[in-house]
């Protein structure tokens, strides 16, 4: 893989190395693991030589306490409620910023000028097309199929037509698959909703932006001229911003683990939406809108906080609660916002809103939720605002998947930029049999 690593310049006066020090209790040997900082954030114990110095793997299950790698593209702080992509802080890109330009910032590594930002939105919209075979494989579904069945196929299947941007060590092979990602999915996506409704595929236009050129494929129809609503669009733009990329979260781990296999990146980004799909991750924006038609009422919030409550209840409350986020989720906050801009723009006036925002200050007075400091994450209000522009709640997670898109091939790529790719391989704690002899089936009982 072509890389260039800087020359090692000697560092003067060269700060000394900060190290952590463990103590093994019962035989006294100590070792010093290195500790590692970066821009912001916690620090990270270096632990990668610790089975080797100590015979001891760590334990770290769903890796609430474990770094997978060393990023630059999104800082989240969880106590803060901080949200950064390369720097800029999540509220100033969703104002003041378009999607295509914060896949430019997250791919590249800054804001584009003008001329830069041009040629890219150029690159993204000549790759919109789908190969025209491509429309057969919707035919295998049947009408009713999960939007994201038909995506985990359709993704992990454009593998079979780019062989000319397959070689993930070619950097120009790699840039074209990310460009020629981020440009499909909007046309998959909308290929999978035309689909189940039974209408005509709508070619992508050329002449549209990013989040308008999705809008007319999914709502256009071939038997008359069909006009983009602005307000729509914007808010479509926003959506996609405020879901681009989040750190090390469930999917872009995913990612990034089928990627250090040196899988090609349409596999990779396949597998980020299965992973994607789970209720307890992407999948939580339709499993709010059918929380909240369950609710159905204002009366019935109390009986459904208790049922939330209920350890032998399996039930929880949708769109709330974050592994990292301990204070209120950015990312909400401007969804909250744009939820009451979008509804009003468009004359709606959904009663979901309404339970939506009941059961938001219900929840945050009560002591269960105040104590885990379970606030409303992206998924809470992201569904309101969906249903309101039209699409049904079997959707939202795959408008979710196509802005991820940006975040994952970004987060791909620059592991693949890393001067080595090592394949991903944890270990474990066997609780298994210890060693025993095989039992000839007749003496079993
Ligand atoms: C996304 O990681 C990311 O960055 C993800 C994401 C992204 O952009 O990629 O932000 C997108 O996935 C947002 C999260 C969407 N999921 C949901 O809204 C589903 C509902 N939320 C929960 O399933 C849960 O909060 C998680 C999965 C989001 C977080 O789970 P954790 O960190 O493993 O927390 P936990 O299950 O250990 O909960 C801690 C406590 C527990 O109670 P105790 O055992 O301590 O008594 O809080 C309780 C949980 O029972 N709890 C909830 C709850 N979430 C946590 N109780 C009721 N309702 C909830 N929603």
């Amino acid at each position: 893989m072509s890389s260039k690593s800087a020359e090692a310049k000697p560092q003067q006066n060269k700060p000394p190395q900060k190290t952590f020090t463990l103590t093994n209790d019962e035989t006294g040997e100590s070792v010093q693991l290195p500790v590692l900082e970066g821009t912001c954030g916690p620090p990270v114990i270096d632990v990668r030589k610790l089975y080797a110095q100590t015979g001891h793997f760590t334990f770290d299950p769903s890796f609430t306490s474990t770094g997978s790698c060393k990023s630059r593209l999104t800082f989240i702080d969880g106590e803060e409620g901080i949200l950064m992509h390369r720097g800029y802080d999540i509220a100033a890109l969703a104002g003041k910023s378009t999607f295509i330009e914060v896949a430019y910032l997250l791919l590249y590594g800054n804001l584009p000028p003008k001329k830069d930002l041009q040629s890219f939105n150029d690159s993204i919209t000549y790759h919109t097309m789908v190969h025209e075979q491509i429309h057969y494989f919707f035919r295998g579904f049947r009408r009713d199929a999960h939007p994201m069945a038909i995506m985990c196929g359709m993704v992990g299947g454009l593998s079979a037509f780019y062989h000319d941007s397959l070689d993930i060590w070619d950097p120009l092979q790699r840039e074209t698959s990310a460009h020629r990602l981020i440009a499909k999915m909007p046309t998959l996506a909308a290929m999978t909703y035309k689909y189940a409704l039974g209408q005509p595929f709508m070619y992508p236009r050329n002449d549209l932006s990013y989040a308008e050129n999705f809008l007319y494929m999914c709502f256009a129809v071939p038997a008359e001229p069909y006009e983009v609503n602005p307000v729509l669009a914007r808010a479509m733009d926003r959506i996609f911003i405020l879901h681009a990329d989040h750190e090390q979260n469930a999917s872009t781990s995913t990612v990034r683990l089928a990627g250090s296999s040196q899988a090609n990146p349409f596999a990779c980004v396949a597998s980020g939406i299965a992973s994607l799909w789970g209720p307890a991750h992407g999948g939580a924006n339709q499993a709010v809108l059918e929380m909240l038609e369950e609710i159905g009422s204002k009366e019935n919030i109390p009986e459904f906080l208790e049922k939330a409550k209920d350890k032998d209840d399996p039930f929880r409350l949708m769109g709330f609660g974050h592994r990292v986020y301990k204070n209120h989720d950015p990312r909400a906050t401007v969804l909250r916002e744009s939820c009451h801009e979008v509804l009003e723009d468009l004359g709606v006036n959904d009663p979901l809103l309404e339970l939506a925002m009941e059961l938001e200050r219900i929840a945050l007075e009560d002591e269960y939720f105040i104590e885990r400091k379970l606030f409303p994450n992206v998924d809470f209000y992201s569904g309101i605002i969906l249903k309101a522009m039209g699409f049904p709640d079997s959707m939202f997670t795959v408008l979710f998947a196509l802005a991820r898109t940006v975040g994952w091939v970004s987060q791909w790529k620059e592991m693949m930029e890393e001067p080595s790719l090592r394949i991903g391989r944890p270990r474990q704690l066997y609780t298994g049999p210890a060693a025993r002899p095989y039992v000839p089936i007749e003496e079993r009982e």
